[in-house]
């Protein structure tokens, strides 16, 4: 063990901080082997500062607790965060665990959750707890899902049921606005570009925006859209849609908004949280310029569906679909999914396309729309996450208003995703309190509902 020289501190970003501090901080720092030195003066009344363990702190005295004798790493916490949370950290204990440990545990949530509900607690508070539940849920449904049928038993069938009650609350408790707010405040700026944050994350904003959009709903978003259409979209869908007939470019037709059921949202927000489930661990990782492994990447929402249909049945086919199909990109040539693929292998006769977006399952499968409606609602909050996440090793992250900007001129404009949805999430991203230029989103372009 080496002294250093406190002058030279700067150079090894090194903080000054108080016995206390470190009292404080005395398991974490144990714990992690966080580097601590001890700032004394040497016989020629130099300064020096050696390495110690954090409980040295115990054997000062009241008044020397309060002093700042003690250097540690500035950044200490965020690094302890980006190792700690680590995918694999996160998931190895959870697969040494036994399947009915994992039971246990995501049932104790489900009760943890469904308390909550009805307590009068701080909002920020309850956004705080829901993204911890969902957070584990995932990993837990991570580490147990099973990838042939043969293997799935009534374990996996409990972690399913479970998984749904906690959904339910989840979405329950969104339906309170300022909880909403409070998970974007308590969750937007939070990421180690691992996939528990971003699933977090997407399903806190789609489980918000599924709600924006049904309150949208009710305040005449039909009529409003019937409206300003041929003003404001009609050019939008004319790319789509370049051969179809006049009669057909109305938004009644192109486009199936009907409110959305609480069950139905519980079975989108469902898919919302396992969407990526089939991605790896380190699959974030690929995704670095110098190792873009494409295929690897596509086989996740193959992944993630297969594991949805084998451990949830196959009445979760609208789950199923978010999952498969959320990187569909509007039957963009450079988009890929499960239902695309059905297609081309069954050959079974297409319908014309003559829509944008179908509610119904059916409607999309048969190619009769080029999207799902809430597998393209899915892809326009993962598109948004992916674009403004602090720590994709692959991306520099892009602020919020450039984001939003490549929504729009990238992504609409090359025929990815739906024009009115993009609008609609802009709107919805607004509202909680993200801040973004006024020329864009729906109100602006349709003067509001
Ligand atoms: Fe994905
Ligand atoms: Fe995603």
């Amino acid at each position: 063990m080496k002294s250093i020289q406190p002058a030279l501190t700067g150079q090894g970003n090194l903080l000054p901080v108080t016995g206390n501090y470190v009292l404080e901080n005395l398991e974490v720092l144990e714990g992690n082997s966080v580097k601590l030195y001890r700032v004394l003066k040497d016989s020629q009344g130099a300064f020096k500062a050696d390495p110690v363990t954090p409980s040295s702190a115990k054997v000062l005295s009241a008044e020397e607790r309060g002093k700042k004798l003690f250097l540690i790493d500035k950044d200490w916490k965020s690094k302890l965060f980006m190792a700690q949370a680590s995918f694999d950290a996160l998931l190895e204990p959870l697969l040494a665990q036994s399947p009915q440990e994992r039971n246990e545990a995501v049932h104790d949530l489900k009760t943890m959750l469904a308390d909550l509900k009805n307590q009068e607690t701080e909002p920020l508070v309850k956004a705080q707890a829901i993204m911890d539940s969902v957070s584990r849920t995932f990993l837990l449904n991570k580490a147990s899902l099973k990838l042939k049928p043969q293997e799935v038993t009534v374990h996996e069938k409990t972690m399913a049921r479970e998984t749904e009650a906690i959904v339910s609350s989840a979405l329950e408790m969104a339906d309170d606005p300022t909880l909403v707010t409070g998970l974007f405040a308590a969750f937007q700026d939070l990421s180690n570009g691992q996939t528990v944050n971003h699933v977090m994350r997407v399903f806190a904003s789609f489980t918000g925006f599924l709600r924006h959009y049904n309150s949208l709903h009710q305040h005449r978003l039909s009529q409003t859209l019937r409206k300003v259409f041929p003003a404001v979209y009609l050019e939008s869908y004319r790319r789509l849609f370049p051969n179809l007939h006049a009669r057909w470019m109305i938004s009644d037709h192109l486009l199936q908004f009907p409110a959305m059921g609480f069950l139905q949202m519980r079975e989108y927000a469902l898919g919302a949280l396992l969407h990526d489930i089939g991605k790896m661990g380190n699959l974030d990782y690929f995704e670095s310029d110098s190792a873009y492994d494409a295929q690897q990447i596509r086989q996740h929402v193959f992944l993630s569906s297969g594991l949805i249909l084998m451990n949830y049945g196959s009445e979760h086919g609208p789950a199923r679909l978010l999952a498969g199909d959320h990187h569909n990109a509007l039957g963009h040539p450079s988009g890929y999914g499960v239902s695309r693929l059905d297609k081309e292998r069954t050959q079974r006769p297409q319908v014309e396309t003559v829509r944008c977006l179908a509610s119904d399952p059916d409607g999309f499968a048969t190619g009769e729309a080029l999207g799902y409606l809430p597998s393209e609602m899915l892809a326009v909050v993962d598109i948004y996450d992916a674009m403004i996440d602090t720590s994709r090793t692959y991306k520099k992250a892009m602020s919020p208003t450039e984001a939003v900007a490549f929504l729009e001129d990238t992504m609409v404009a090359s025929n990815k995703l739906d024009p009115v949805l993009v609008d609609l999430y802009i709107d919805f991203l607004r509202k909680q309190g993200v801040e973004l230029p006024d020329n864009r989103g729906f109100d602006y372009k349709t003067g509001g509902l």
